[in-house]
């Protein structure tokens, strides 16, 4: 079947579909917007003309084109007025039985050659499109909110869904401007799913006392190029929308420990501490309240006899190197610093402790940072062993190189690198379950919730066999099945040695 889509019919008139409706009038496409409630569709327009005219006022639109975008936007309250569209997209209320009804009287209505989608976040495309006599027309057009500003849109082929039906979906989407990536039917499709680390990693430390809120936000940011730590985006969020999404894909994964829901997230939700919208979530939005500080370390002397050298292979992260300024005379075997009697690794999943007993010696564990020279902050882990003497020398040094220290409780993985393992781990689960292309998941993760970079991108740069190492070592100490590393990663990192010759 071929389709040509000119007309489109935005079932839904409420955040989201407000926003769709926008986006594909914007596009050119002519807009039927219906809505169940009376008034829902008119009072939508009003909200898009009102962002268009700040849009005009900034010069950023012309007057005749935003005339002519609403014009292309018709508004409806008898659902017979889809029936001349060429796609339609349902925005409406998260509830799949609604949904499956509203697409049985749609498949009456619509001609046959009409694409029919929805832009459900969390329910199966397959289980809506079950309802239909024609399944294979259905597929599902994930907007991000806001629709107009938020790149990403995912095309979510159900069981039955035809392949030209996904193809034709992902083009409209890319007629629109949208990086359009194509996933199946799974549980939070790529981004919600693969996204799941980002949080839990940083609800995981604050739980376990490694360092609070308000550090753990900094240092996502400023050593690992984040636009937003997990707990601002968890307030942005709200609470009750980011839980509901954690449960709701831990509840579809059958209780998949991987996707196991923070107990803090819901006490929050059960104090109606929802975030921004309720002025408080993990942070207070009241005028009156005062942003908690960062605890740096205050600072340290070095002692008066100082011998620091540099060893190993860095290349998991090279410009840790260019920070020391010094020259590494044996580029191989483990990765270390000395100074005096102090040695700094990078972290790889063991605890500053674990590796303080190994080697019989003093340990800093230093947290990754996307480029050392360029980050404002280092964010360091030691032994239990240390004297607290051993400890400022290692503070004070990295002080000396113009850094922030951040002192972390002595934590497995510490805090950016383990955030990165288990994004990268989860993406390759994802690949690995033929849920999408690696392509795909990069593109989503950087256009859907702004990644600086795709994990499986991060991944290869940083190295397999350094994601594996870590995610053993994070299993062997917890004994937990969060951290298994995904079988695809175990074949990458096999062919990464490359061929036996
Ligand atoms: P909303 O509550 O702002 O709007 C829903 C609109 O649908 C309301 O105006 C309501 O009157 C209308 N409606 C309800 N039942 C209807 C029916 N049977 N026929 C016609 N109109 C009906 O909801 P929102 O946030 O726009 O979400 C809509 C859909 O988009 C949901 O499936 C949601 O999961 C999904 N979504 C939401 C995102 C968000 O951030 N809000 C992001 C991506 C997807």
């Amino acid at each position: 079947m071929e389709y040509m889509i000119k007309t489109v019919a935005v079932i839904g008139a409420g955040t989201m579909g407000a926003g769709i409706a926008q986006v594909a009038a914007q596009s050119g496409y002519q807009v039927v917007l219906f809505d169940l409630k009376q008034g829902k569709a008119e009072q939508a327009k009003a909200t898009i003309a009102a962002r268009l005219e700040k849009r005009v006022a900034k010069g950023k639109m012309s007057l005749n084109e935003k005339d002519a975008l609403l014009n292309a936007m018709f508004c409806s309250e008898a659902l017979h007025d889809v029936a001349g569209a060429d796609l339609v997209i349902e925005a409406i209320v998260e509830d799949l039985a609604i949904k499956q009804s509203l697409f049985r009287d749609l498949e009456s209505i619509c001609r046959e050659d009409c694409l029919l989608s929805t832009n459900t976040s969390s329910i199966s495309v397959t289980s809506i499109a079950s309802a239909l006599a024609k399944p294979e027309r259905f597929v599902g057009l994930h907007f991000f909110n806001p629709a107009p500003l938020m790149k990403l849109v995912e095309v979510v082929r159900g069981i039955a869904t035809s392949p030209s039906v996904t193809e034709t979906a992902k083009t409209w989407a890319e007629s629109c401007g949208k990086h359009a990536v194509i996933t199946r039917s799974i549980p939070g499709f790529i981004v919600n799913r693969v996204a799941r680390p980002f949080y839990a990693e940083g609800l995981r430390a604050l739980e376990t006392g490694v360092a609070q809120v308000q550090d753990i936000d900094h240092i996502i940011k400023k050593s690992g190029q984040f636009n937003m730590g997990p707990f601002e985006l968890m307030d942005l969020i709200g609470h009750d929308v980011n839980y509901a999404v954690t449960k709701s894909v831990y509840d579809a994964y059958y209780q998949d420990k991987r996707f196991l829901p923070s107990l803090t997230q819901k006490e929050l939700v059960e104090a109606g501490y929802l975030g921004r919208k309720s002025g408080r979530g993990f942070y207070r939005y009241d005028e009156a309240a005062e942003q908690p500080s960062i605890n740096f370390s205050d600072a340290c002397a070095l002692p008066e006899s100082l011998t620091v050298s540099i060893q190993g292979d860095w290349n998991v992260a090279p410009s840790f190197v260019e920070l020391t300024q010094l020259p590494n005379s044996h580029p191989h075997g483990e990765p270390r610093l000395n100074i005096n009697d102090i040695v700094v690794l990078p972290t790889q999943g063991m605890t500053a402790s674990q590796l303080s007993e190994e080697l019989n010696q003093a340990v800093v564990v230093v947290d990754y940072c996307h480029h050392y020279g360029d980050s404002e902050v280092i964010a360091i882990a030691p032994a239990l062993q240390n004297t607290p003497q051993q400890t400022n020398t290692a503070i004070a040094y990295f002080q000396s190189k113009g850094k922030q220290v951040l002192v972390l409780d002595d934590y497995p993985g510490l805090i950016v690198w383990r955030t990165w393992m288990m994004l990268i781990n989860e993406a390759l689960d994802l690949v690995n379950q033929n849920g999408a292309s690696m392509a795909d998941v990069d593109v989503a993760m950087k256009s859907g919730v702004n990644y600086p970079i795709g994990p499986i991108e991060q991944g290869g740069r940083l190295g397999w066999q350094h994601v594996l190492n870590t995610l053993t070592n994070l299993q062997s100490f917890y004994c937990e099945e969060r951290y298994r590393p995904s079988p695809l990663l175990r074949r990458l990192v096999i062919q990464a040695k490359g061929a036996v010759v």
